[in-house]
């Protein structure tokens, strides 16, 4: 209700100052403590007990400034990143284009962050306010590395301690080369390396894929993923492809987040769950802006959800009202828990 009546000033100023403001907003703002949960919505992944499965995608914090400011809002979890060892100014601006009549965003930021030594510190000292919360760190490569797989190498050890999960994130589409690290080979090169920059830290690691992936591929990941026993598999990062569009920014470069983003993403969960027959946990992004959403990806296989594109729409009070409904979702249909309507839909 009362972002109803602050989005028209939000809207009216460039995408990326309203999302500064955002930020500046959740630090400085008292927020109350986090919610209580409705215990249907706890739900286990990887060893690690999050109080719902709705979370705050990458990309909304990058730096790792507010993770605990999004649990008092009623997240399960916050994914903080992409972070890269080096800082890095990404793309020149305008980098982040709304969408309005299709409920989208279509960016191309590359990975704009302050680097990993500056965030460090922070990530420290906000981490030990998460409550319940669960902190995810995302990690990527610089756009100039000699050595891309090194600087994940890098994004381990240093988040490694800090971190409840990482994500290894090699499908933005704003850095060029990037999603090559898909491929096979690439791919086997990277896991093998980032698992073993673990050391002693079994911290459990996550990789953000693609939604623009043909079945071959999905073949090659799950392999390679489960040589490597990774702990789950997160789908998907934005689109590059162009679906239907109304809105004057449709033609922009860049990735494709919200509502058009919904169905490829659902589809791509979908076709995950059938390769790997269900052996790996997934989690389930893209377009995902109510509870029937978030359900809908549960029955097809995720363990968890994640959103971002939905908050710019919907505002501030959005998990608390996707929890509240997919609380009553899951005990209409007789579920004793989340963990047990997972991949229902199979069935
Ligand atoms: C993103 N996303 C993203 N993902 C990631 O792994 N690292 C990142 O740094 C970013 N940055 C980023 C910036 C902006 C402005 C947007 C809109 C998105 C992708 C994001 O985490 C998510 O995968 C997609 O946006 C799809 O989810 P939604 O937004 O449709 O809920």
């Amino acid at each position: 209700m009362l972002y109803d009546l602050a989005r028209p000033f939000f809207f009216s100023l460039e995408a990326e100052k309203a999302h500064g403001l955002t930020i500046a907003g959740l630090k400085a703002l008292p927020l109350g403590p986090a919610p209580k949960n409705d215990p249907v919505l706890a739900t286990k992944l990887a060893g690690l007990t999050f109080p719902n499965p709705i979370g705050m995608a990458p990309g909304f914090d990058k730096n790792g400034e507010v993770p605990d400011a999004l649990v008092r809002l009623g997240f399960g979890f916050a994914e903080v990143g992409t972070l890269t060892p080096l800082p890095q100014a990404g793309n020149s601006k305008p980098r982040i284009f709304r969408l309005p009549e299709d409920k989208a965003v279509i960016n191309r930021l590359g990975f704009n962050n302050e680097g990993q030594d500056k965030a460090i510190p922070r990530i420290k000292r906000i981490g030990r306010r998460m409550g319940k919360g669960i902190l995810g760190i995302n990690i990527g490569a610089n756009k100039d590395s000699a050595d891309r797989i090194a600087d994940y190498v890098i994004g381990v050890r240093n988040m490694a301690p800090l971190a409840d999960y990482l994500t290894v994130n090699i499908s933005s589409p704003n850095t060029p080369g990037l999603r090559a690290l898909q491929d096979k080979g690439a791919l086997e090169e990277l896991l093998s390396a980032v698992m073993e920059a673990r050391g002693d830290i079994e911290v459990p690691v996550f990789l953000k894929v693609a939604p623009d992936l043909e079945p071959a591929d999905i073949d090659d990941i799950i392999d390679v993923v489960m040589t490597h026993k990774l702990h789950a598999l997160i789908i998907s990062n934005t689109t590059i492809t162009r679906p239907q569009l109304q809105s004057a920014n449709g033609e922009e470069t860049g990735g494709l987040s919200g509502a058009p983003l919904k169905d490829l993403a659902l589809q791509r969960l979908k076709d995950f769950r059938t390769a790997s027959g269900g052996k790996i946990p997934l989690i389930g992004v893209g377009g995902i802006s109510t509870a029937q959403d978030a359900y809908d990806r549960i029955l097809a296989g995720a363990s968890l959800v994640q959103l971002y594109t939905a908050m710019i729409y919907a505002g501030p009070a959005i998990a608390r009202r996707m929890n509240c409904n997919l609380a009553k979702l899951l005990k209409r249909d007789g579920f004793a828990s989340v963990g047990d309507a997972v991949g229902a839909g199979d069935k």
